[in-house]
């Protein structure tokens, strides 16, 4: 992830497919909040293919809701990204 002033931007998140649905990307994002909790950063943001449910469901668990989407964002396939966002309380 990257800082920018308060904001946290997440640029990516994967787990190789021999080591999914074990929580270990949850544990990711859940690590991610804790250091933005501790740094004074009050939102965190990111871009997702709109087609990525595993990757929607996953940042909705942990509290990311979706506010826009930037219309072909991607390329390989060309595909619309969904804006989601989450506020630091
Ligand atoms: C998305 C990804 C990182 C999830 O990793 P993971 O370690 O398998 O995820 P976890 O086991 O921690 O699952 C956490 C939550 O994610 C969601 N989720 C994960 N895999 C899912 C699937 N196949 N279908 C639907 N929801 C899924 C669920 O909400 C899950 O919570 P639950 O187990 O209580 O239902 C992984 O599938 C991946 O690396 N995908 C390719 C890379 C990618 O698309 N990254 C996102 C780029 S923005």
């Amino acid at each position: 992830m990257w800082r920018i002033i308060d904001e946290c931007h997440i640029t990516n998140v994967a787990v190789l497919p021999e080591y999914r649905n074990r929580g270990i990307a949850g544990k990711l994002i859940q690590k991610m909040v804790e250091i933005c909790k501790c740094s004074e950063i009050s939102s965190m943001t990111l871009e997702v293919r709109v087609s990525n449910i595993p990757a929607i469901n996953l940042y909705k668990k942990f509290g990311f809701f979706s506010v826009g989407k930037r219309p072909n964002y991607y390329t390989k396939p060309a595909e619309d990204a969904l804006i989601m966002w989450k506020e630091i309380v």
